[in-house]
């Protein structure tokens, strides 16, 4: 089932999703919703264990399946289903559509794998709208290196890797296009916002 009030946000590192996700709270907000924010890997205290692991730990690509997860198990039980039966909106920074995106199409698993572990995991919850902050891989790498922090284990990939991240996700928009918004992210912060206040005019009724 696929969760009206459940919104992720995705795209590659330097996309600019995390200005977008507070720009949508606070459309949300002030429109009186109640709206919890949350991440993966993370959003509990053993996701964010793990998460410190996945960003820093060397390990085989379906360890780090499974880990990515064994974390999103938690988070839904402890955090996105609690938060959704109060009637709450959950705008989550990343979420499955990452696994198929970074384990799938970046590190080589197969999709029949990493739905075994979907089916799993969240049984038939999707959230109802995702995000998708697509641009070039050129223009991502150019906008990290400007942010002077130490790059985690995903942000040290090559090029070849993010476009194969790059290429999953549309391929994924592609296939549900209903749910999965495109939003062209190489624009400056403020035409993507125009944008996303659109969708979200529209969808958030
Ligand atoms: P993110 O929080 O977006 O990174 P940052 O805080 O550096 O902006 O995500 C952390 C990394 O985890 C990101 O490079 C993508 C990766 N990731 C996966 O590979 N698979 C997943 O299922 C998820 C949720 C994240």
């Amino acid at each position: 089932m696929n969760h009206r009030h459940f919104i992720t946000f995705e795209g590659m590192d330097g996309a600019g999703k995390s200005t977008q996700i507070a720009r949508t709270a606070d459309w949300l907000r002030s429109r009186g919703h109640a709206v919890l924010l949350t991440r993966e890997p993370g959003g509990t205290p053993l996701g964010e264990s793990l998460r410190a692991l996945l960003l820093h730990e060397a390990m085989h690509a379906e360890t780090e399946a499974l880990l990515m997860f064994a974390a999103r198990r938690e988070h839904l039980a402890q955090v996105i289903e609690p938060a959704l039966a109060r009637g709450e909106w959950v705008l989550c920074d990343r979420f499955t559509d990452a696994s198929f995106a970074y384990q799938g199409g970046g590190r080589g698993l197969t999709a029949e794998r990493l739905g075994i572990l979907e089916q799993w995991v969240h049984g038939d919850l999707k959230p109802g709208l995702t995000l998708l902050f697509d641009l070039p891989c050129e223009v991502a790498a150019r906008r990290l290196a400007t942010t002077g922090s130490d790059p985690d284990r995903f942000e040290r990939e090559q090029s070849a890797f993010f476009n194969r991240v790059r290429a999953a996700y549309l391929e994924r928009a592609r296939a549900e296009p209903a749910r999965i918004r495109v939003l062209d992210a190489s624009r400056p912060a403020d035409g993507v916002s125009n944008e996303l206040e659109e969708i979200l005019s529209n969808y958030c009724y």
